[in-house]
């Protein structure tokens, strides 16, 4: 499998549409760990290790030293808003990062201006911008391909990914013309109001062959005619949702409960954030997109259906609230009620002061870093072993997502050593001791 790897040769261009908080914190934190002023913590890629082959091997090398990996020095940022302004005062606007730090690379930020937009008011009520395409959907599609193409000779890339980091549309389902190819490039030809945004970009990106992630709970990718899109221009795709903060918690805490066969009879999660995110998601359509992506994780794991004395009777429930005076510093409470031995009732209480973009950002560059390794190694469709990395693992239809995070850490390093030709790593161990009865 290794020899099939393309390397990681030249420039990759990392293009998102939505440049608002996660983006710019991103990008921002990209060009300062390039500076050398700050380190890419919480990044797997460029942090984190695998071991690899046996533990007496002790064999144990950084990830971004063990695959081909796109250097950060390679990278370069693009992207589309509604808004105009530049990644600088769109970062500054965030407040996410502190203003010492994006001093220090101000002139690498405001170089980064949005293009226009493929955007419909109807998807994000609470958005005005006014910096978007005109024209029909098949129009905004052709334009979003163009913009790739240029984008990539200006800036002279070898490879293009794109990942939507843009906010939150409605709650809508797949229908009739979402179910092929042949049903969606009609309704795009007859501006059909039923494709979104987000499908536009990600129908020019998987045309031109270009991997595509998906960072917000909207369908996007996550419909048969865009898989079926992937698989014959042999794209990658990713979905959906940054797994980030409170359903981070929840999928580190919840398998170990379960591990236990510790009981559960309620997780109550509520959350105030102040950010745009935050305003977009104050619209009840477009918060049930999120809470739909949010509520999955827990029957997932659990398997109330196959577990009914322990989680049979769970009662979830999750509430965001819009707070403009915390802005991107999210905080959330969960109350989870469990029970033990006998039925003993116990509880949990988390309250987790978090940054929202702080821990969105590596995510979104593991994601690039990862789908564009993969168009590389000739992987296409669905990436279910980048699943760590998100909320609402898309899978194939009928099956089942993994939303445990040591499940998922498990799937993606295990990808990682096949696609190197190394052995995989059941954690078995029994041949350790196998080898030392033989010796005795
Ligand atoms: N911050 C997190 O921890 C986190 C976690 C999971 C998912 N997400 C999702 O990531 C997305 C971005 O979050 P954020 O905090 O950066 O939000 P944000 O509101 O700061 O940024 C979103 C940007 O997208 C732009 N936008 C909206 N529609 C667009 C379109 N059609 N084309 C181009 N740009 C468009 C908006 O103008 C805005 O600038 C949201 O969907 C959010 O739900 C964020």
């Amino acid at each position: 499998m290794k020899n099939n790897i393309q390397p990681a040769k030249g420039k990759l261009g990392i293009l998102i549409p939505g440049l608002g908080a996660v983006a710019t914190t991103l990008i921002a934190g990209v060009e300062a760990v390039k500076k050398g002023i700050s380190q890419p913590i919480g990044s797997l890629t460029q942090m984190g290790h695998i071991r690899l082959g046996k533990r007496t091997e002790n064999r144990y090398p950084k990830i971004k030293d063990f695959v081909p990996l796109a250097d950060l020095n390679d990278i370069v940022f693009g992207g589309w808003d509604v808004y105009e302004d530049n990644v600088y005062e769109a970062a500054t606007n965030a407040k996410v990062l502190e203003a010492g730090l994006l001093n220090a690379i101000k002139p690498e930020l405001e170089k980064i201006k949005p293009m226009k937009a493929a955007f419909d008011k109807n998807y994000a009520k609470n958005l005005d911008g006014t910096h978007i395409k005109q024209g029909t959907r098949q129009q905004w599609a052709e334009e979003v391909m163009a913009d790739i193409e240029n984008f990539k000779t200006q800036n002279g890339c070898d490879r293009i990914v794109l990942v939507w980091c843009g906010s939150t549309e409605i709650y809508y389902e797949a229908s009739a013309i979402h179910q092929s190819l042949d049903a969606f490039e009609e309704a795009l030809a007859n501006d059909d109001k039923l494709i979104s945004p987000s499908m536009i970009y990600a129908y020019a990106a998987l045309k031109l062959g270009v991997p595509f992630a998906n960072g917000a709970p909207n369908l996007t990718v996550d419909i048969p005619a865009l898989i079926e899109l992937s698989k014959l221009t042999n794209t990658p795709i990713a979905g959906k949702d940054f797994k980030t903060g409170q359903t981070l918690m929840k999928t580190i805490l919840a398998p170990g409960l379960s591990a236990r066969s510790l009981g559960i009879s309620g997780w109550f999660s509520t959350n105030i954030l102040g950010n745009r995110d935050g305003l977009v998601l104050d619209d009840p359509d477009n918060f049930k997109t999120k809470e739909v992506s949010k509520l999955g994780v827990l029957e997932d794991i659990l398997r109330p259906e196959d577990n009914k004395e322990l989680y049979g009777d769970i009662y979830h429930k999750i509430r965001i609230n819009y707070y403009p005076p915390h802005g991107d510093n999210k905080e959330s409470w969960d109350n989870i009620d469990i029970f033990g031995w006998l039925g003993y009732k116990m509880q949990i209480k988390i309250n987790f002061l978090c940054r929202d973009s702080i821990l969105a950002a590596p995510v979104a560059l593991d994601l690039a870093l990862f789908i564009d390794l993969a168009k590389r190694a000739e992987m296409s469709g669905i990436q279910e072993w980048l699943s760590f990395y998100l909320k609402s693992p898309q899978t194939l239809p009928g099956l089942r997502p993994e939303n445990d995070i040591f499940k998922q850490l498990m799937k993606l390093q295990n990808t990682l050593r096949h696609l190197m030709g190394e052995d995989l790593i059941t954690h078995l161990g029994l041949d350790y001791y196998q080898d030392l009865v033989e010796v005795l």
